[in-house]
């Protein structure tokens, strides 16, 4: 009776440690980092998004700015992970994500609430609405915690595409890939910046 309790605990241990270890051995390097705006009504007076020039591990930076408050919008995001053979795995595909909430930290869904805390060591998005106009955001080296991720202890491409809608308007699309992959030795995983 205890030795198989003992067995069991173990067990859930190494399982633990196995997974700890795992996570610990992968990064996400970023590949793409690409923007599309849709703008008729002149909201944005600037978007720029693309890749930093670090080559240990290049991560992306998004910058804007708008020449209108913005008051209300919604974000769209889904997270697709490429097979080389078969369909292609929907990690997750939500849409209509109210902004303001999701700013505010009031949404309900942890992971979401979890990304936009992780998202703050990177960016001066403002707390709540409304995003006021002639201010310059910014995203900038953003590194992912995988220890957070549970979903990636394997290698992989990671595709996400995400829209920030105003007005019924995608103001903007935006696609970011990236890679899971192993760290390729200690001494790469030593110099890290
Ligand atoms: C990045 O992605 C965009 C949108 O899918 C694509 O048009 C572009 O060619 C890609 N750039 C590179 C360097 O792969
Ligand atoms: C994501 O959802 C939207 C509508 O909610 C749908 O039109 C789209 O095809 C879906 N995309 C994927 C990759 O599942």
């Amino acid at each position: 009776m205890y030795s198989k309790f003992y067995v069991i605990i173990v067990f859930i241990f190494s399982c633990i440690y196995y997974h700890a270890n795992a996570k610990a051995n992968f990064d996400m390097v970023f590949t793409n980092c690409t923007c599309f705006s849709e703008d008729p009504e002149e909201m944005l007076s600037r978007l720029k998004c693309g890749l930093s020039k670090s080559v240990k591990r290049p991560s992306f930076n998004i910058e804007l700015q708008f020449q209108k408050p913005v008051i209300k919008f919604f974000v769209n995001m889904r997270i697709v992970l490429p097979r080389r053979q078969g369909a292609d795995f929907t990690l997750f595909n939500l849409s209509g994500i109210d902004g303001c909430s999701l700013l505010s930290n009031k949404n309900q869904i942890a992971f979401i609430q979890l990304g936009r805390k992780h998202m703050d060591r990177f960016s001066n998005v403002p707390k709540r609405c409304p995003w006021p106009k002639d201010v310059s955001y910014y995203i900038r080296g953003f590194r992912a915690d995988m220890a957070a991720m549970p979903a990636f202890n394997f290698e992989s491409d990671m595709n996400l595409w995400f829209d920030l809608v105003v007005n019924h308007h995608k103001l903007i699309r935006g696609f970011i890939q990236s890679k899971v992959q192993r760290r390729r030795s200690h001494k790469n995983a030593a110099g890290e910046d």
